[in-house]
């Protein structure tokens, strides 16, 4: 069925895109009304039930949402960090309490306070001037550090698009085969957690017949404490555009698509003029440089869901499909977008491109550790003394990103929760034993995931935050398989009847429901909540005993 409907989705393509369209729909109120899903529904010959399925699947369409006005961050950083309590309080004062809405990590995790207000993220002290806001008086600001250890290969100094773009009409002027041998040869693995490496991808979809193929950046970044693919974004968008273009002339892919999450709104923007701006200099269009080669960008505002940063459910998303993880194989570079060859990657993934075309596959190759080549983007919360985004050469020493980059904490602290909310729960005295590489975080029992800190202070109960993390996956799970659907509820319950009243949990049916969701779960969703788990009933049975029988 699904497959019909990618079919039917392709019909009109990314032209005219029924997920766009329930977007637009759902601007003036919050949400999508009855009329215009079957409307819609009529319009793309989708069915009324698919159409509603899918608006109401999504946290800024559906029915809840409406009248919504102003969004309070929920993500774990501002969860730990104790400020929503009072920002929540101090909205009071202007919105009503109907009026006030919630969305999953704003990305201003480096001072949270976060809140989304008119098309605009807030944090820190804006709302202080939550009046002056609310009037239009007061404009957003946005300020992290941002440093590195090691080689700038996505935070050094960008040169102006004319100087930058150079590096297109040389890629150019090689042949997709030279390019693939180039990026093969750099080790380039995925940022976006798997750390699959990208030449294998372009490979396969380029390797795949087909007259319509698609690039996809994967921008939704929902992991909550990271917020490196919003700073390339925002700061370095041409990065990600030129090695999608880059990438695009590898597979043969003519499209590009960048699926930035909704709580992005200025990434959104500011992607948009990057394009508007190489598309006015002949970079992008038909025949770039008189190479005969076409390739062009459309981007797809996402609409509040995580699971929607899962590659299979991304692509069903842009589909106007609801979002449920599907079964692999057959692997996107077949079966992708409206069943086209479709090669996903994540931002950072596509933003190294340029600088391996640029200095060769070798030198990208001799930066890191082992099968860890090249360098990594960090967040960092506001737990540290120097909050932001940090560049760092694979293999480099954990303490030299918390202590010499973020200055320490500021604040005592017990452990990180490094890789997003299926990362791993790092206990402070471990820090000295890791390097920030995929290879020794995992043989470690932890995940470098996308390399998102977030800590956890010492007051803060690790109770509380497996309570969180089940909450957060049990409101997130697309629901295809029961493991997850299930088991996230479930554990949800039983944390929360262990904080709240006198009962105990079994330990033999705890660990029986994170094995199940651990094995038997089709996606890293559901599979990989019982990491942070384990490392938390490993590092701090001190404090968890207790609710235990
Ligand atoms: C629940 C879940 C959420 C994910 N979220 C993201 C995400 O926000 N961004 C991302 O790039 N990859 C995310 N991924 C990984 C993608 O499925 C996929 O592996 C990635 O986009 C491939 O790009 P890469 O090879 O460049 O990392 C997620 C995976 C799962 C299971
Ligand atoms: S693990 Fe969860 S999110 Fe992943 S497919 Fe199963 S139900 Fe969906």
């Amino acid at each position: 069925m699904s497959k019909n409907l990618s079919e039917l989705s392709g019909r009109k393509g990314l032209r005219e895109n029924l997920f766009e369209e329930l977007g637009i729909a759902a601007t003036e109120t919050g949400s999508v009304s009855k009329e215009k899903s079957e409307e819609l529904a009529k319009e793309f010959l989708f069915g009324t039930a698919n159409v509603y399925g899918t608006a109401t699947f999504y946290d800024f369409l559906r029915p809840e949402n409406k009248g919504k006005k102003v969004y309070v961050c929920n993500g774990s950083s501002c969860l730990t960090a104790g400020t929503q309590e009072k920002l929540r309080t101090q909205l009071g004062a202007e919105f009503k309490d109907e009026e006030i809405g919630e969305m999953c990590c704003l990305g201003r995790c480096h001072e949270n306070s976060s809140f989304f207000f008119d098309g605009h993220n807030y944090s820190g002290n804006d709302i202080e001037n939550i009046a002056a806001i609310k009037a239009g008086k007061k404009q957003p600001i946005d300020k992290y550090n941002v440093g590195r250890h090691g080689t700038a290969v996505l935070t050094c100094d960008f040169p102006g698009i004319d100087a930058f773009y150079k590096t297109l009409d040389k890629a150019l002027q090689l042949t997709p085969d030279q390019l693939l041998a180039e990026l093969k040869t750099s080790g380039l693995r995925g940022r976006g957690g798997a750390g699959f490496p990208i030449g294998f991808k372009l490979e396969s979809c380029k390797n795949t017949k087909g007259d319509i193929k698609f690039i996809v950046c994967n921008a939704d970044e929902g992991d909550p404490g990271a917020y490196s693919d919003r700073y390339l974004l925002e700061e370095r968008p041409h990065a990600v555009l030129l090695g999608m273009i880059i990438a695009g002339y590898i597979a043969g892919a003519n499209n590009g698509v960048v699926y930035i999450r909704g709580e992005y709104p200025e990434a959104i923007e500011i992607t948009q003029k990057a394009i508007d701006d190489i598309r006015a200099k002949g970079f992008i269009g038909e025949n770039i440089l008189g190479s005969g080669f076409n390739y062009d960008f459309k981007i797809i505002r996402a609409q509040g869901a995580y699971i929607c940063g899962e590659e299979t459910a991304l692509l069903s998303s842009i589909e106007g499909q609801r979002p449920e993880v599907r079964v692999r194989p057959p692997y996107p570079t077949q079966h992708g977008l409206f069943n086209k060859p479709t090669v996903v990657n994540n931002v950072e993934t596509l933003a190294c491109i340029r600088w391996v075309i640029e200095n060769g596959g070798a030198a990208f190759a001799a930066i890191g550790r082992g099968k860890s080549t090249g360098t990594k983007l960090a967040s960092l919360d506001s737990f540290f003394n120097k909050p932001g985004i940090y560049e760092v050469d694979m293999g480099t020493p954990l303490s030299v990103l918390v202590n010499d980059l973020g200055g320490g904490f500021r604040s005592s602290i017990k452990a990180m929760h490094i890789g997003g909310p299926l990362g791993g729960l790092v206990p402070v005295d471990k820090i000295n034993d890791l390097t920030v590489d995929f290879e020794s975080f995992s043989q470690n029992g932890f995940l470098l995931g996308h390399a998102s800190v977030v800590c956890l202070p010492s007051e803060f109960p690790v109770i509380k935050y497996i309570e969180h993390l089940f909450q957060f996956t049990a409101h997130e799970s697309c629901g295809k398989c029961f493991p997850c659907r299930l088991g996230s509820t479930r554990g949800y319950e039983m944390v929360d009847k262990a904080i709240n009243t006198d009962y105990k949990m079994d330990r033999e049916l705890f660990t029986d429901l994170i094995t199940t969701m651990e094995i038997g779960s089709l996606c890293a969703l559901g599979g990989g909540l019982p990491l942070p788990i384990r490392n938390a009933l490993k590092y701090f049975e001190n404090e968890l005993g207790q609710y235990f029988s």
